[in-house]
């Protein structure tokens, strides 16, 4: 397995195995050896890897019918539409069913500037929102994308859930408001920050946002690729916090593990008279992903994963403090929101280049102990956000191994 990567364009650093299967929490390489999976993939596989029910719906749709077009909707399309809207009967929702996280945010801020009339949009200076051109320029800043999209308005996200912080951050969203409001057509935002430090925004920080977005015409829609499909407890993360926005996008775990996305727009947020903007694209409301997120929604109602996912965050969260405490040089700001979990190996007192590598070098230390870990934030931080079916003797091996990594000195 020498140079496997080989024939890839080389735009990530991948680590030194090659997958060959998974089951449940557990992946497999081709050397036969097994690692616990704390991300779920790429936060998308949240029923687990080789999901029997999930498998046997893709099975299923797949000698059932194909893409039907752009012109037709077919039944399971109808079905997932009922089922999404009826997750969040506060928004009245109207759905667009898709194929990747990115795609669902361009359709979603293209409609919400056309609804509008108005260009720009307001980001987190954290935030993450995939890597087209536009949803590039709303994700850090824009600080990689040439050129950036014009009309970007980037405001901080409150780094802690202080009342100062917080105060600070409004007024910084006001005044951008208040300066630009002829020109803004929406506010765009993670409801939790996660590639940007896993920044948990106390709830008050969104319920004035949302008052002062209101009062001036702009809406707000939430990227809830991380955040939704019951991760923290909620359907949605905003239902967490009491807001009800104008649009919702969904991707990652809407697919438990295959590429589905869709965005929610608030019925009573629009005029339908006033709706005659056309949308094209070849898996929009696709049978196959309309057959998984039926499955999806149904598999969480059934396996009360809601409710399970608040009660194993707060066993993860309670087992990630005790280690901080043993291990405080080691691990900082153990922190979560419901099976959405982190902690800090660093701060800003290193450049962001020795953070990143600190971050490597945990992350490929973790593999040496069998555990598949991610870091974000330059490296500061390691996130989890395991599928919802993780045991607590997963838990276990999980802290074990990490405590095992801190005695071996590395
Ligand atoms: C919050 C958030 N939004 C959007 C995306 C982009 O999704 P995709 O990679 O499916 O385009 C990601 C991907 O990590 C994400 O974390």
């Amino acid at each position: 397995m020498d140079n496997f990567t080989r024939h890839f364009f080389p735009v990530l650093t991948q680590l030194p195995i090659v997958l060959s299967r998974g089951e449940g929490s557990w992946v497999y390489d081709t050397s036969g050896n097994k690692y616990l999976d704390l991300n779920s993939g790429q936060f998308c596989a949240i029923l687990g890897h080789s999901n029997k029910d999930i498998a046997k719906i893709v099975a299923d749709s797949s000698l059932k019918i194909q893409n039907t077009g752009t012109l037709a909707l077919s039944e399971d399309a109808v079905k997932a539409a009922d089922y999404l809207h009826d997750i969040c009967p506060e928004m009245n929702a109207r759905v667009v069913i898709l194929s990747t996280g990115a795609e669902a945010n361009e359709a979603c801020l293209r409609y919400l500037k056309f609804l509008n009339n108005k260009p720009g949009v307001i980001c987190f200076d954290r935030a993450y929102h995939g890597l087209t051109h536009g949803t590039e320029s709303y994700s850090m800043a824009g600080r990689h994308v040439r050129p950036a999209v014009p009309d970007t308005y980037v405001v901080p996200v409150p780094k802690n859930n202080s009342e100062d912080e917080i105060d600070k951050c409004l007024e910084v969203l006001e005044t951008t408001v208040q300066t630009y409001k002829d020109r803004i057509a929406c506010a765009f935002f993670e409801p939790i920050v996660s590639s940007g430090g896993l920044i948990i925004p106390y709830e008050r920080y969104f319920v004035e946002t949302q008052r002062i977005l209101k009062s001036n015409g702009i809406f707000l829609a939430f990227d809830e690729a991380q955040t939704g499909m019951g991760r923290t407890g909620f359907w949605f993360c905003c239902q967490r916090y009491g807001v009800v926005p104008d649009a919702i996008t969904l991707s990652k775990g809407l697919g438990a593990g295959y590429p589905v996305s869709a965005v929610l727009f608030n019925g009573n947020s629009f005029n339908e008279d006033s709706y005659v903007m056309h949308m094209y694209s070849s898996h929009q409301n696709d049978p196959f992903a309309s057959a998984i997120i039926c499955g999806v929604i149904d598999t969480i109602k059934k396996g009360g994963l809601l409710e399970s996912n608040v009660k194993k965050g707060e066993l993860l969260l309670s087992k990630l403090k005790e280690l901080e405490k043993k291990y405080p040089d080691r691990i900082r700001n153990a922190r979560g929101c419901g099976l959405m979990c982190g902690f800090d190996i660093s701060d800003e007192s290193i450049s962001d280049k020795e953070a990143a590598i600190k971050g490597s070098s945990f992350v490929l230390n973790a593999l040496k102990q069998n555990l598949l870990l991610q870091d974000c934030n330059s490296g500061r931080t390691i996130r989890l956000l395991p599928n919802y079916y993780l045991t607590e003797e997963e838990f276990d091996y999980l802290i074990n191994g990490i405590e095992k990594m801190f005695k071996e000195g590395e």
